[in-house]
């Protein structure tokens, strides 16, 4: 069957990544698969392609910036085009302030953050020769405020959405749409490989998350807003509320904020 649209996931090994991929995955769909673990890509490519997509496991650590123009000129060679690019790869953090250490903090951006946006610029480029495309970008509530434990986690979603507004406003006249997907809590493994201050990992499941919401309810939203080409989502229940108590009272929030228990 021929390709209608190819979607190249990053993150796509586990939690967010993977629902999305099976969620998009159908006649007519390449998907890109992402990630350090080849064996994980290598399950959820298995999936996709009994949906009958087309799924091509396509390993990488976003954080190895320097070899990133490598691998996007090496899938350059199989692929003619990316219609859309979710950037989801991420970690999350789960450390205070003093705890942490600034190779720490620096880790947590390399992926969050460098990683992403220069994957982004390699991609972008690509695109705007195509005649355009869509930017997804998996950044968070804790992308609004700050929030306890996560502190360099919370910068760095902060920070993609500022780079991402950004690229919207530059390149929109180019064909390139931006679509900014800010969770609140979705049921998914990332606290395990949440770092700790001294860099290792959390190795443990949040009773938060594992009450979150269900990861293909969120993959489903996921999808209906970037085919909608919605600027800003927010996949939530009530964590929403935090948002708008800190945009409009930001004193409640902190009273709020600092009474929660946080993992
Ligand atoms: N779950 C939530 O409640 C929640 C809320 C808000 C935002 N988010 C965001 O949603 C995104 C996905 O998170 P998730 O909850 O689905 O977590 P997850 O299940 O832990 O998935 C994270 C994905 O990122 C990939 N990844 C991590 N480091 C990488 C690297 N250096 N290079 C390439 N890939 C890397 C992992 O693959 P490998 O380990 O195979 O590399 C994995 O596929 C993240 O950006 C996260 O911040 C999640």
């Amino acid at each position: 069957m021929k390709i209608q649209e190819t979607i190249w996931i990053t993150g796509a090994s586990s939690g967010i990544g993977e629902a999305l991929a099976i969620e998009y995955a159908a006649p007519g769909v390449r998907l890109i698969l992402s990630g350090r673990s080849e064996d994980k890509l290598r399950s959820v490519a298995d999936k996709c392609q009994e949906r009958g997509a087309e799924a091509l496991v396509f390993p990488l650590d976003i954080s190895v910036t320097d070899q990133l123009q490598a691998k996007v000129e090496t899938l350059r060679e199989k692929v003619d085009r990316v219609d859309v690019l979710v950037n989801n790869a991420g970690i999350s953090q789960r450390s205070k302030v003093l705890e942490t250490s600034l190779s720490t903090h620096r880790k947590l951006m390399e992926i969050n953050y460098f990683g992403t946006i220069e994957l982004a610029r390699l991609v972008l480029e690509w695109m705007i020769e195509k005649g355009g495309g869509t930017m997804v970008v998996m950044s968070s509530i804790t992308g609004r405020f700050g929030f306890p434990l996560r502190s360099s986690y919370s910068a760095s979603k902060h920070a993609i959405l500022g780079f991402f507004g950004a690229m919207d406003l530059e390149y929109s006249k180019q064909g390139i749409k931006v679509c900014m997907i800010l969770p609140g809590r979705i049921n998914t493994p990332i606290s395990l490989s949440a770092l700790k201050g001294d860099g290792s990992q959390k190795g443990t499941m949040d009773k938060g998350l594992a009450g979150g919401m269900d990861v293909r309810k969120c993959a489903r939203k996921i999808k209906r807003a970037v085919r909608k080409g919605k600027y800003i989502t927010y996949i939530t229940r009530k964590e929403i509320i935090l948002v708008w108590i800190y945009k409009f009272f930001p004193s409640v929030f902190r009273l709020i904020a600092r009474r929660i228990n946080p993992e």
